[in-house]
Formats: structure tokens, C-alpha cells, sequence
């Protein structure tokens, strides 16, 4: 395993707590950080609430084969995130395999193996998806099965109800007392204490070599920056071609071409490529404004780790404007609990009981912060009435929010077709919110857009237009460009073009589709036998939303009849026509093609629509085939299971 560790550092975990002093290591399996983050406020809490020793552990930073060996004084936390299908994320894929393996074998060989291990554990899941935090629930499953103790209940958030927050505040007070009475820990009155300290560099400014103004590594700021490019070292590709693709005022649609030929990067038809998006100049300036720092915006500074095995989640010396514009999640949903350690930095009494309310009253926070979608900023300025929050240590910022994350699309070309440029197909997420003044704009997409907008010589919209460092870190490249790195996905096409295939993709659904369709449309004029290739596509009003119309004719007139495209438009008509209502009326095509052995592939929403075209599935296989539902959805299930009905979906 080459990912993670530096060379020198140990993979034994027995070592690393012995050496650092720990009896409580928190493990998270992270994709997007937000087990991480919930890793770290753990480890946090438990130190000061009741004095253990914590530390917070990658999964793929260790070795496991030694945990038999872990002292009795001691717990495990295992914070784990199921990823898309009911998948390890990827810095939890050794672990995973290792614990549920059929010969997991450990040092000391006992009986049971992991019979001295006290354990807990967290899963961050979306009940949308048919694995429902598969991930923690077979991990507990396989520890309890060696005969190891979990403490507290196997806790499960939900991030499809939209209850992850809630869910995680529910599940730890009960497991803080399970554990507190097991190892005999007594409660103490919380004090903040900083993980991180921050020290002012005088002699050095933005401008000086040494310091990072948003380069995401060393390598970057040296301008030497070379592959492997990954989650931790993104490639700075130029973007060749940015275009409109809807034909409406109030909403945007992006089609872009990323090059990556300069790289070593390669994907395959059907990967997603991720997006590594800077925060709008706006709201970086509202960050820094009501912190009180907008005059030390460009102060120098280190940020030390106080703990030794807490990691500063971004490379410094840097400045506060770098890492609220580059590092930090300023814009996303505030927890709950943050909001209450900042409670006690509060700038006067009613600001402090306010935000102490807000804390612990779910229903307030959410008629207060959550129904206008505030960020940090926006909440500060509603609760201080514009007071500056000059009392709060940095280091709770650095804790309480998540660290910038990249953000995934489906790839919408063929690599056969285009092997080193990647398109993306991204809707542009803004919403009106009623109460509010301004519009909730999602981070990445209207970056996207500004890149867009400044490459094609386009005015900002007014009034509510977001501006952004466009040329990156320094003004550092020419032309317009985007930090990427590409993740490779299962959803892929059948290796023998002649198999049919049907596609399900209303929306930003159709972007992989796009991709599937140039593809057999090459192979057909490769004279390759192409197989019957059908793609349900689905958008409010042909005239409006129908993406990449013109394209489609293209290919028809390549694939000739294996190529059929039917379509639902929702608000053209009276009633709502959607794409499952489409496979329903071709019940007896669809049937006999699944009965062919034909590909299904559904791509787009994961909350309603792709379960509504699941069951519609199982419908017609059942009335076609005269059989029970059950039986039916049970075919379904084998179906995934064989990799003839895929997924690429999000929520
Ligand atoms: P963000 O800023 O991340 O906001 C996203 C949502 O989070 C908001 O709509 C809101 O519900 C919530 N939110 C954020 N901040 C707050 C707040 N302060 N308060 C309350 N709620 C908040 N999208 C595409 O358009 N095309 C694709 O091909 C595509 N493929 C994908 C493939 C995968 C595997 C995945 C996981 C996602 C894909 N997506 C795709 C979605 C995409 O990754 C982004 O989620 C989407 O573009 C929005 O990103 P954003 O940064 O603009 O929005
Ligand atoms: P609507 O917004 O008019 O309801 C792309 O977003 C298309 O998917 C739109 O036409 C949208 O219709 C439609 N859509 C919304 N909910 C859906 C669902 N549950 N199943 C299938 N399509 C849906």
C-alpha cells in the first residue's frame, strides 16, 4: 500500500498508540470527509469530556492484523461511510477486506480471536441507495463475529433523510455513557481546548516563496507538480471548450471539455471525474469580515498540530484568505454542535444565549439556520447582528468545518472516442429560498460557471453573479483551467458491443450516457456489431432543458435503428410524464430485451427516481412473466448483483 504514509512512519498500530499515549484510536473510512470530520469532533469530545487519550487514524494508514493484541484499557471507534453501491470508500478497502474475509487470521491466533477488543462504531449512509450503511453494518457484523465487544449501539446516519447530523447527536450521548461506565471514566466539565495552534510569521508575506496561497502541496508550489495525480494531488488541466447547453433564462447547464493530455491521467467510459472548486470571493470576504480578520487577510501563518496525531488539513505557512478561499467548506450546512462550542466565544450575553439555544433545540436551529440554508457566515452575522466574532480561537474554525471537498460527475464522453479530454455535463445548482434575499449557489457548479463565463468573454450575471480567483494560486496559468483528478467507477458497458443495452438518465442523468452513446456509435462506424441501444431520457420541456438534442440526431444517423431514444418531457402536458412511465408502456420490448440478457443502467437522481425505476423494473417483469412481485424483484436483485443492472447515482 502506497497511499497515505510517509515513508518511516509505522503500520502498526500497537506501536503507534504505545508511542503516542493513547487508549483511544478513532478510525474513520472517509470519501467525502464527512466521516473524517465526525472522526475528529469524537476524538475531541472524548478527550474533553472525559479525559481519554484519543487519536484519530486513517484506515489506510495501518495494518490490522495485530488488533488482537490491543491492551484491555483501550477502544476502538470505527467511523465508516458506505460509498455508492454498498462499497468500502477507498481509503477503507484493505481494512474491509481484511476483517470480512473468509481466512482473516490474526498474531496471537486466541480464541476468539478479537476476544479482548472494545469497539464502537458509526456508519454514514444514505437510505436511498439499496445498501444501507452496508458498510459499518458488516464491519460490526465481522468484528462481533471474532468475538470483539462493541460498546453502545452500532450508531447509523442518514444522509438521504437529510438526519446525518441529527442521527450522529442521538447515537453518541448514549454511547458516551455505555463507554464512560465500561472503562470508568468520570464526566468532566468541558473546557474548549485548541488542537491547533497558530503562530503569526513576520518576514514572510503572500508573496513569499515559501508560502501557500491555495497550492494543495509542495510539489505545487515549487511548480513542479507531476503525477501519480489523485485525491491528495489534483492535475491543473486547462479547460478547452466551455458552453451553455440550456435554452432558459433561470437555469444553467454546463457542458465542458477538460483537457488532459499534458497529464498522465487516462479514465474509461463510464468514470467520474472530480472537481476541485475554489469558494466564491463573496462569500470568502463575508468569512473573513465577521471573524474579524479581513485586515490579516494576507498575515502569514503556521498552524501547528497541539496533538501529535492530529493532522492540519492544509499545507502552511499560508494566509487566513488562502484558507478560507481554498481549504475550507465556509459555504456548507453548519452542525448543530459546532454551533454550540462557538457559544461560548459569543461577542455579548444575548449572542451567547442564542447561539446556546440553537445548540440544543433542533426544531429552533432548523426554523432559524437550516430552512435558509445559512453557512457560518450568514449565521454569525444573523445571531452577532454584524458584531465581529474576534473571541473565537481559529483553531475551533479549523475543527468545526469540513475541508474543501472536490466534487465528483459522471464523465459525459467515450474515451475511446476521446481518450484524453474529459467532458462534464453539470447543472448549475442555485435556488430562490423563500425569507431569503439572495440565492443559495452551490460551490463548484458556479465556479464552473464563472470559468465558463470569463473563457467565453461573458458578463457576470447580475445582480447575484459569485467571483472567483479564476487563474488559480499567484495568477499562476494562462487561460482557464481546473484542478481535477479522475476516479474510476464499475459502471461500464458491456465488453461485447453487440449486447443491448438500456439506458435510464432524465437530467444531468444523461451525462455517462452521453458518453456510452459516442462509444457504440464509434464502434458501429469501426464496423463493429453494435446492439440494440436504448436510452430513456427525461427534462421538463424539449425547448428548454432536452440536452445535447442536435448530438443525438448524429448518432442516430451512425446507429441507425439499434439507436432509439425515447423521451419524456415532465411540463410540457397536463400530467407529468416520466422516464419510468415510458418503460412501462414498452413493458413487453423491455422484457424480452432483459430476457436477452440486455444491460440495464440507470444514472441521475438516487432519491426518487432511481428506486421508482427499480420497481417499475420488477412490475414488468412480473406481469410480463406471469410471476409474483417478489419473485420479480428478486430477479432484480440478481440482476445487480451480476452487474447487468448498474448504478451511477447521487443525491
Ligand atoms: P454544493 O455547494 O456542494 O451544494 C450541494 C447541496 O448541498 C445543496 O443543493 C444543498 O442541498 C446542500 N447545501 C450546501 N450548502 C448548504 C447550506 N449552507 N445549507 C443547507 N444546505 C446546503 N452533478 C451534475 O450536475 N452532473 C453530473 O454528471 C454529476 N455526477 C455525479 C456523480 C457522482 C458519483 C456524484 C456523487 C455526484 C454527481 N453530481 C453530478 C453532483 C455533483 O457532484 C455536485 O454535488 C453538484 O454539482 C453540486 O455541487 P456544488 O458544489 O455546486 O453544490
Ligand atoms: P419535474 O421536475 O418536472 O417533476 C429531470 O430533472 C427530469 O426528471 C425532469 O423532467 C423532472 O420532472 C424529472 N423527474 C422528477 N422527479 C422524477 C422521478 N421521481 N422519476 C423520474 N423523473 C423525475
Amino acid at each position: 500500500n502506497t497511499n497515505g504514509l510517509k515513508a518511516g512512519k509505522t503500520r502498526n498500530i500497537i506501536e503507534k498508540i504505545e508511542e503516542a499515549g493513547k487508549n483511544c484510536i478513532i478510525f474513520y473510512g472517509s470519501q467525502t470527509g464527512t466521516a473524517e470530520d465526525y472522526a475528529s469532533r469524537l476524538a475531541k469530545e472524548g478527550k474533553s469530556r472525559f479525559g481519554l487519550e484519543t487519536m484519530v487514524a486513517d484506515l489506510e494508514d495501518y495494518d490490522y492484523d495485530n488488533l488482537d493484541q490491543l491492551p484491555e484499557d483501550k477502544v476502538i471507534f470505527f467511523v465508516l461511510a458506505t460509498y455508492g453501491e454498498g462499497e468500502p470508500t477507498d481509503n477503507a478497502v484493505d481494512f474491509y477486506e481484511f476483517i470480512t474475509g473468509e481466512d482473516v487470521s490474526f498474531s496471537e491466533s486466541a480464541d476468539p480471536p478479537l476476544g479482548t477488543l472494545k469497539y464502537v462504531t458509526f456508519g454514514l449512509g444514505n437510505n436511498t441507495y439499496e445498501h444501507y450503511n452496508s458498510m459499518v453494518r458488516n464491519v460490526d457484523k465481522a468484528l462481533t463475529k471474532l468475538g470483539a465487544h462493541r460498546i453502545g449501539d452500532a450508531g447509523e446516519g442518514d444522509d438521504g433523510a437529510g438526519t446525518m447530523e441529527e442521527d450522529f447527536l442521538a447515537w453518541k450521548e448514549p454511547m458516551w455513557a455505555a463507554l464512560a461506565k465500561k472503562m470508568g471514566l468520570e464526566e468532566r466539565e468541558a473546557q474548549y481546548e485548541p488542537i491547533f495552534g497558530i503562530v503569526e510569521r513576520e518576514g514572510l508575506t503572500k508573496d513569499s516563496p515559501e508560502v501557500y496561497v491555495g497550492e494543495p502541496n509542495k510539489m505545487h508550489l515549487e511548480g513542479s507538480a507531476r503525477g501519480p495525480f489523485n485525491a491528495h494531488n489534483p492535475y491543473i488541466a486547462p479547460i478547452v471548450e466551455s458552453k451553455e447547453i440550456f435554452n432558459v433564462k433561470d437555469r444553467n447547464c454546463l457542458h465542458m471539455e477538460v483537457d488532459i493530455s499534458g497529464s498522465n491521467l487516462s479514465y474509461q467510459t463510464g468514470d467520474h471525474i472530480a472537481i476541485w472548486p475554489t469558494n466564491a470571493g463573496q462569500e470568502v470576504d463575508y468569512f473573513l469580515d465577521i471573524l474579524g480578520l479581513t485586515e490579516k487577510r494576507d498575515t502569514v501563518i503556521s498552524v501547528k498540530a497541539l496533538e501529535p496525531t492530529a493532522k492540519v488539513p492544509f499545507p502552511t505557512p499560508t494566509t487566513f484568505d488562502a484558507i478560507a478561499r481554498y481549504h475550507m467548506e465556509i459555504c456548507a450546512p453548519i452542525s448543530r454542535q459546532f454551533v454550540a462550542t462557538l457559544a461560548a466565544f459569543a461577542p455579548d450575553e444575548s449572542s451567547k444565549a442564542e447561539m446556546t439555544k440553537l445548540g440544543q433545540d433542533k426544531d429552533y436551529f432548523h426554523e432559524k439556520v437550516s430552512k435558509y440554508h445559512y453557512n457560518l457566515a450568514g449565521l454569525l452575522r444573523t445571531v452577532g447582528g454584524g458584531q465581529k466574532w474576534n473571541n473565537v480561537p481559529f483553531s475551533a474554525f479549523i475543527e468545526g468545518l469540513t475541508k474543501l471537498q472536490p466534487r465528483y460527475y459522471s464523465i459525459s464522453s467515450s474515451s475511446l472516442v476521446q481518450p484524453k479530454k474529459i467532458s462534464i455535463t453539470a447543472v448549475v445548482e442555485s435556488q430562490l429560498i423563500p425569507g431569503r434575499a439572495d440565492p443559495f449557489q452551490g460551490v463548484a457548479t458556479n465556479y464552473l460557471l464563472a470559468l465558463k463565463q470569463k473563457q467565453n468573454g461573458e458578463p457576470d450575471p447580475k445582480p447575484f453573479g459569485l467571483t472567483y480567483e479564476i487563474c488559480g494560486p499567484r495568477n499562476k496559468y494562462d487561460g482557464i483551467h481546473v484542478p481535477v483528478h479522475v476516479r474510476h467507477s464499475n459502471f461500464k458497458l458491456p465488453s461485447d458491443p453487440s449486447k443491448p443495452i438500456i439506458m435510464i438518465g432524465p437530467g444531468t442523468g444523461v451525462a455517462p450516457f452521453r458518453g456510452f452513446v459516442q462509444e457504440r456509435a464509434k464502434q458501429a462506424e469501426d464496423g463493429e456489431n453494435v446492439g440494440k441501444t436504448i436510452l430513456f431520457f427525461g427534462c421538463r420541456k424539449r425547448s428548454e432543458d432536452f440536452m445535447y438534442e442536435s448530438e443525438w440526431e448524429e448518432r442516430k444517423k451512425v446507429l441507425g435503428d439499434a439507436f432509439e431514444m425515447p423521451t419524456a418531457f415532465s411540463r410540457e402536458g397536463p400530467k407529468k410524464v416520466y422516464v419510468q412511465h415510458l418503460l412501462k408502456e414498452r413493458s413487453k420490448e423491455i422484457n424480452e430485451l432483459l430476457e436477452k440478457k440486455a444491460y440495464v443502467y440507470v444514472c441521475g437522481d438516487a432519491a426518487n427516481m432511481a428506486r421508482e425505476v427499480n420497481t417499475v423494473l420488477a412490475q414488468i417483469i412480473s406481469e410480463q412473466r406471469g410471476i409474483p412481485e417478489a419473485k420479480a424483484e428478486e430477479i432484480v436483485k440478481n440482476m445487480r448483483a451480476s452487474n447487468q443492472y448498474q448504478e451511477d447515482v447521487w443525491s
